[in-house]
């Protein structure tokens, strides 16, 4: 017998399984079935298609009215971090700039402090409530970053953190390791601060996936950042870049000539390097919610990169400075409005892009694959994009079981 089935689904959503990212057109490509099935057992996925008698199961979701889809792939975050840094808020409104917050000493720096001070413990408790967060809002495959230790004790405690949290849950969880990050008060040179984080990468290898560099002006360069990168692969590091954020240093062309699995933000990134992107499988993975969160005018330009048959996905860039929110389905909305983005695109760039951008296996929910799934309480795919800023997840299927439940009623 089987365990679940779903039906009377208004749309399913299915993302196509893919061996690559999606790219150029294909982005605008998704099977939409209406009046839809979802047949569930042993955790995994029997049959997802049009209506069919054929199936009985112990247990039954009528989604009527409803949407269902794979649950989302938040591919971009740095969910441990300790403290938090609303006073920036009132110096934004002073109109100082993210960069000139960091070079005063604060911004990342404030958190790698606060990070610092933090017990493993605490982390772990504060990041599983942020991560809990994301879990009811419909996700259930994250990348996690380290990046505010910058030092070997604190970074690691970040990576232990993350890798807790993962095994806690029995999530499909990405671990990153981004020492360079910021260069700690008190350190000689960039350089000597980068060759300290180059010479923890073998022992960071037991905690961490891929290895991740800010390549940015004041922080570091794209010699730097190459150098990084190519010492991490030779460690057997897949790679990853925060690259063209502020301003177009070219860690785009960077990022596609190493391979990397993924190039991030590139909101200034230069027109050879969107051009490149069809050359390669490295996905943009873009964070429409950090220039949102920055007060900036210039968005990354995702249809020029769709153009030159690039591959997209979107994520939130959750973090205590640049992108405070956890809630991807917010950044979908900000995806419509500022990067121009079709519904179709957005539903693959949460789903199976952002799967490709961390390397795990989510994001489809065709016949084999894992039950992670999401009822939506939206009438169709379009919606969640337009009534934006709250959370539609209705139910979140986990390995074919409900594990959250966000319908009720009020007493
Ligand atoms: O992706 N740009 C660098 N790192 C983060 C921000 C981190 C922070 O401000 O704490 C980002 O935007
Ligand atoms: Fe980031």
């Amino acid at each position: 017998m089987n365990d679940l089935i779903i039906q009377n689904i208004k749309q399913l959503i299915l993302p196509k399984s893919t061996d690559r990212p999606l790219k150029g057109q294909e982005l605008d490509q998704l099977e939409i079935i209406e009046n839809g099935t979802i047949v569930v057992k042993d955790g995994k996925i029997v049959y997802s298609g049009a209506h069919t008698d054929s199936y009985e199961a112990n247990a039954t979701i009528d989604a009527t009215g409803k949407v269902v889809s794979p649950a989302l792939v938040e591919a971009h975050t740095h969910l441990v971090h300790g403290g938090s840094r609303e006073h920036e808020m009132s110096l934004k409104r002073q109109g100082v700039s993210y960069l000139e917050i960091l070079e005063q000493g604060g911004g990342i720096l404030s958190t790698v402090e606060a990070t610092r001070d933090a017990s493993e413990q605490e982390l772990f408790e504060k990041a599983e409530k942020h991560l809990l967060t994301m879990i009811r809002h419909g996700v259930l495959a994250v990348e996690s970053k380290s990046g505010y230790g910058l030092d070997k004790e604190n970074e690691l405690k970040q990576l232990k953190v993350s890798n807790r949290l993962a095994e806690k849950y029995n999530l499909d969880m990405k671990h990153t390791f981004l020492g360079p990050h910021a260069v700690p008060k008190g350190a000689e040179s960039n350089q000597s601060f980068l060759q300290e984080m180059i010479d923890l990468l073998p022992e960071v290898k037991n905690y961490a996936d891929f290895a991740d560099i800010f390549c940015e002006t004041g922080v570091f360069t794209v010699e730097e950042s190459k150098e990084y990168m190519q010492a991490a692969k030779e460690q057997g590091f897949a790679v990853k870049i925060h690259a063209d954020e502020i301003d177009p240093l070219g860690g785009l062309e960077l990022a596609i000539d190493e391979g990397a699995i993924s190039a991030d933000h590139l909101v200034a990134s230069s027109e050879e390097g969107k051009a490149k992107l069809k050359e390669s499988d490295t996905v943009a993975v873009l964070l429409p919610g950090t220039t949102f969160y920055l007060d900036k005018e210039q968005y990354a330009d995702a249809r020029g990169m769709i153009n030159n048959n690039g591959a997209i996905a979107i994520a939130t860039d959750f973090n205590p400075g640049s992108c405070v929110t956890n809630n991807l389905q917010l950044v979908m909305s900000i995806a419509a409005l500022k990067l121009k983005l079709s519904p179709n695109e957005i539903w693959n760039a949460v789903t199976v892009n952002a799967a490709k951008a961390i390397d795990v296996d989510a994001g489809t929910i065709n016949k084999g694959d894992k039950a992670n799934i999401v009822v939506w309480d939206v009438p169709n795919h379009e919606y969640i994009p337009y009534h934006y800023g709250v959370n539609h997840a209705e139910k979140v299927i986990k390995d074919g079981k409900i594990i959250v439940d966000n319908s009720f009623t009020l007493s």
